[in-house]
């Protein structure tokens, strides 16, 4: 039982929320990720740890609000709500290394995860130069605490609302075609992960990207997180959530991530059925 301390709405349809969780604020690190599951009758939501306060013992999650769960946990919990189930830290963490310079790209709801790894790469005193994008500048949240930890902050939107108009890999071709990278992180969707990786190829620099795969128990157990890497399959909760790119099947985890579309969609309708006959 995890009681929310905190909540305050960052852009269209995203939240942060600040949660009591002193056992995972103590062990968290950067690139891990929690399964919260709301109440008794609740499906497992896989959630990144976006920062933590070991002093206060509270855990930041970012929820961008697309279906059923996360509407839910949006729109119905609020401050003094207690969630049923937070469980973590999963997954493996970050390679926090000097690599000397680094681009840490965040994409949507991916500018949350991105930035514990900016900043603790910050810590480690690379040069962090970071680029984040959104649909819209609505969307974009965090320019603050990005700034803070990074060199150089670059911003992109779809519709030119703010920053470059266009997508991250306009500014991402622009700084690896300017000076020497040692290494990139790309959080976001699948597709912009999937473009990163083929601009970072251009320019034969690394780039490590956070796999967001169906998780339901997030220990290994259900195989539900399945991708293929480097032709071999491995579980995203346990192996990664962070792969290097250029070994991903991108065109699998394209499709296994449309595999419960209908169901997700069914599950939303009766969400907002039962919303609209509350009110
Ligand atoms: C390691 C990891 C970290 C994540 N971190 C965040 C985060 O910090 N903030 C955030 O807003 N979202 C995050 N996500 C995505 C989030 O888990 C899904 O948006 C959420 O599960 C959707 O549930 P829903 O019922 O609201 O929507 P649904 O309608 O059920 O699903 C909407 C879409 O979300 C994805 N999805 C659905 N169920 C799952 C699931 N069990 N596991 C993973 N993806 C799913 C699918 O692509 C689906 O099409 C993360 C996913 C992973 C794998
Ligand atoms: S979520 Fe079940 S094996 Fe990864």
């Amino acid at each position: 039982m995890n009681t929310i301390v905190d909540k305050r709405a960052l852009g269209q349809g995203i939240v942060e929320l600040l949660v009591d969780a002193p056992r995972i604020a103590t062990k968290a690190r950067p690139g891990q990720f929690v399964v919260v599951r709301l109440h008794e009758r609740g499906e497992r939501i896989p959630l990144t740890l976006a920062d933590w306060d070991p002093t206060r013992g509270t855990i930041t999650l970012v929820v961008q609000m697309v279906g059923k769960s996360t509407r839910e946990l949006g729109e119905r919990f609020d401050v003094g709500d207690v969630i049923r189930d937070v469980v973590g830290p999963l997954g493996s963490p970050s390679e926090i290394h000097r690599y000397g310079t680094v681009v840490c790209v965040g994409g949507g709801v991916g500018i949350a995860p991105i930035y514990p790894i900016a900043r603790a790469l910050h810590e480690e005193r690379n040069e962090v130069i970071g680029i984040v994008g959104a649909r819209t500048n609505g969307l974009l949240f965090w320019l603050d605490r990005m700034g803070g930890v990074c060199h150089e902050l670059h911003v992109a939107t779809d519709d030119g609302s703010q920053g470059v108009k266009g997508v991250v890999t306009i500014p991402l071709r622009e700084v690896l075609s300017g000076r020497k990278v040692a290494h990139v992180w790309a959080i976001g969707p699948a597709i912009m992960m999937k473009f990163c990786t083929k601009t970072c190829q251009e320019f034969a620099v690394p780039i490590t990207v956070s796999l967001n795969s169906i998780m339901v128990d997030g220990t290994g157990m259900c195989g539900g997180c399945r991708v293929e890497v480097s032709g071999k399959a491995r579980f995203a909760c346990v192996d990664g959530p962070e792969f290097p790119g250029d070994l991903v099947n991108w065109d699998l985890l394209l499709d296994r991530l449309g595999t419960f579309r209908d169901e997700e969609r069914c599950a939303l309708e009766r969400y907002l059925s039962a919303e609209a006959g509350t009110r």
